[in-house]
């Protein structure tokens, strides 16, 4: 008995060794609960592979110093990210590989890159996918995005923007989903959706990354980069909604703007980054500063070097450095000198590799490789592009339905310099997409109205400059035509990153060809591409018809060419106000009353936007029926159910989203004028009708957030506004 208890024991200890081994290598194994897996996996790692996981290379076509290049031997295998552009995936799966088999723990790199509306088939700037207000396609275009960026070696992307649009001269309102908080927080969940799919370990998704948290879109007179002004009520009523949205949506990401919020930068505000996003919301996964914004805080003079900004930063919430190198150069001694404590930085790696676990990446580290026509710009995506293209087009102006084109015109000016542009109308952040992938305008028309019409182009003259050479062509063309489209718009870096504008009027070339095809007599119609709402107070009286038709990427020949021949019916409502003139900004449908509401406007404009958020005609038209209410007082705990039916009228099938917004006339904080609510999109048939409907649910739809994020809901007088109808009800405990 003796014996067997001291062969047992003996067993035992040579066993131990083997099964602490076994022990420390359960970051392996795929059934292990994830944070057990990352528990083993932070006891082994050294302070030095921590850090490499908080900082991002980058490779591709930039300058910056840790863009590894073409030299992956000389790269550490320890490298925790990597800003992937380039559409090699094998590329990526050698990177990879070196990473898991060359690393002491084998820990995979998580590679990402900006597809924003598209990789290689480029969907319409975010600003115009709100302008669908149709979730199901901007949800499709974001799964194909996440498909075609998979295949080419990606695991994250930078996207959704949801930085609200308070100023059109900030170039970024392109990437975002308009003035409105609600539409931009139910844009948010859709992209993570799309993106992220039901799991993020499935191939094809990739992780989402919120951005740019927070208040960027406040940059002072929309100067990229600048100081915002932001009190902590509009942070919390305006700001914080879409974050919070897209985070309970699980995004698995986020990114901390440039912007210096009140004083605290937001890459070293640790009241938004930590006490609101991670304490209060909850959120998992991890934080990446936006490119340089660690270093921006010296600029910003909240740090005296990038150690302190590193301090700063990191201490904030910011877990991973976008190319900087900082926490790398830094990091080491701020944990010796035990100004970072080395518990923040276990949470910080924590976070990160939750977010890989999650993508799976341990488990599949490599992705599919497959022959670019099978990867990009299949037929179903162009379809999609197309569709998603023409329902973000918003009819502005039709007078005596001069659009569609129909039979009545034998031949049509095809004027502009945007009819053969192949680069601008892809817009800012085309990803991958290239100009030879780009449907034109020319050949979009060319092949919609082959046998239908003669189409006699001119170019007229370039987007800016002085060069009036080519508007007698222009004008000859016209004179020949039955009506005159000119097609004019913006550069595609007018917008976008550093894409400011002063004014956000077209230059005053393209303004004056206008003027010049207007003296013809012929019916001028405006097809304009931008990536912001532009200043139409002049072109607005010489335009019989105007559309909006932003920058809509790959599909944009059949889309423009569907609108105006009436293939598509028109259904894009604004996303964002067309003010007068560029001096009437900030100016957004939910401001708040004046204390005089008759006085104080402009005295050298009309006091309303040229044409408000929610604006949008069709080729049909839509009769609403009164609103019916179920009840005119409810109680905190009820609900009450608003129904409109709506007919089409008119003799084609359309689609209509009715919005949906309340207004409280009254409360201990006051209240935007009206606010958007919940919106519908459906599709009806000439001469059918259909019933939309809203449950308003007190607690989500009357409530309001006070400067804390605090919640209230106060009883009293409500409306509720669908078109031109506003009705009463009452709120009672
Ligand atoms: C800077 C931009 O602000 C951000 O939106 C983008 O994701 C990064 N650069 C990476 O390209």
């Amino acid at each position: 008995m003796k014996r067997q208890i001291v062969t047992f024991t003996l067993l035992l200890l040579c066993a131990l060794p083997l099964a602490a081994q076994k022990k420390k290598e359960i970051y392996k194994d795929k059934n292990a609960p994830i944070e057990t897996r990352i528990d083993n996996l932070l006891s082994l790692m050294t302070l030095e592979e921590k850090i490499m996981q908080m900082n991002q290379w980058t490779y591709g076509k930039n300058a910056n110093p840790n863009n590894i290049g073409e030299k992956m031997k000389e790269v550490s295998p320890m490298i925790g990210s990597l800003l992937y552009r380039s559409t090699n995936p094998e590329y990526r799966n050698q990177i990879q590989k070196k990473a898991i088999s060359e690393s002491r723990l084998g820990i995979p790199i998580i590679f990402g890159f900006d597809a924003i509306h598209g990789y290689r088939t480029v969907f319409p700037i975010p600003l115009a996918q709100a302008c669908s207000w149709n979730t199901d396609l901007v949800q499709q275009s974001c799964a194909i995005t996440a498909k075609e960026s998979w295949l080419s070696g990606l695991d994250w992307t930078f996207s959704p923007m949801l930085d609200v649009a308070r100023d059109a001269r900030w170039g970024r309102v392109s990437e975002g989903y308009g003035e409105d908080t609600y539409a931009n927080s139910v844009f948010a969940v859709t992209a993570v959706k799309g993106y992220q799919g039901t799991n993020l370990s499935d191939k094809y998704t990739i992780a989402a990354c919120l951005k740019h948290y927070i208040g960027y879109s406040l940059s002072e007179g929309g100067r990229d980069y600048h100081y915002s002004d932001i009190s902590n009520q509009t942070l919390w009523e305006t700001f914080m909604p879409p974050f919070e949205a897209g985070i309970k949506a699980g995004a698995a990401t986020v990114m901390s703007g440039f912007n210096d919020i009140s004083g605290v930068p937001a890459s070293a505000n640790y009241y938004t980054l930590t006490e609101v996003l991670k304490k209060k919301w909850g959120h998992d996964g991890f934080v990446i500063s936006d490119w340089g914004s660690v270093r921006n805080l010296v600029e910003q003079s909240v740090a005296k070097d990038l150690k302190e900004a590193t301090q700063k930063a990191f201490m904030a919430g910011v877990e991973m450095d976008m190319v900087d190198n900082t926490y790398m150069d830094y990091l080491p001694a701020l944990v010796a000198e035990g100004k970072v404590p080395m518990a923040t930085v276990d949470e910080a790696v924590r976070r990160i590799l939750r977010v890989k676990m999650k993508l799976g990446l341990f488990e599949n580290p490599y992705v599919d490789v497959v022959p670019e026509k099978k990867r990009y710009l299949l037929p179903e995506y162009l379809k999609t592009a197309e569709l998603l293209a023409a329902e973000s087009m918003v009819l502005l102006k039709n007078d005596n339905s001069v659009l569609p084109i129909t039979t009545k015109y034998k031949s049509i000016a095809i004027i502009g310099p945007m009819v053969k542009d192949s680069v601008h109308i892809m817009g800012f952040w085309e990803g991958m997409g290239r100009p030879q992938d780009v449907e034109t305008i020319y050949a979009g028309l060319q092949k919609e109205f082959k046998g239908k019409a003669q189409l006699n182009y001119a170019k007229g003259c370039d987007f800016d400059g002085d060069d009036r050479n080519g508007f007698t062509d222009a004008v000859s063309a016209a004179n020949k035509s039955d009506a005159v489209i000119v097609f004019l718009g913006e550069k595609r870096n007018w917008s976008g990153e550093n894409g400011s504008r002063s004014t956000i009027a077209l230059p005053k070339i393209q303004e004056d060809l206008v003027a010049e095809l207007k003296k013809t007599g012929k019916p001028v119609i405006l097809m304009l591409s931008s990536g912001r709402p532009l200043e139409l107070i002049r072109l607005n009286t010489m335009a019989s018809a105007i559309v909006a038709i932003w920058q809509p990427g790959t599909a944009a020949g059949s889309a423009v060419a569907g609108i105006l021949s009436g293939r598509s019916n028109p259904s894009g409502k604004l996303s964002i106000t067309f003010p007068q003139t560029t001096g009437q900004i900030p100016i957004y449908y939910n401001m708040r009353e004046s204390a005089r509401p008759n006085s104080g406007h402009y005295q050298d404009i009309p006091r309303d936007a040229l044409y408000w958020f929610g604006h949008g005609l069709s080729y049909t038209n839509y009769s609403y029926g009164s609103v019916k209410l179920s009840a005119t007082k409810i109680k905190k705990t009820d609900k009450l159910i608003a129904e409109v039916e709506i007919t089409n009228t008119g003799d084609r099938d359309g689609k209509e989203t009715v919005m949906w917004f309340i207004k409280d006339p009254f409360a201990s904080i006051s209240r935007p004028m009206k606010e958007l609510k919940h919106f519908e999109k459906k599709f009806i048939k000439a001469g059918e009708k259909a019933v939309y409907r809203f449950e308003i649910d007190p607690a989500q739809h009357l409530s309001f957030v006070d400067s804390n994020g605090e919640r209230h809901l106060e009883t009293g007088d409500f409306y509720v506004i669908v078109n031109d109808q506003q009705l009463h009800f009452e709120l009672i405990e």
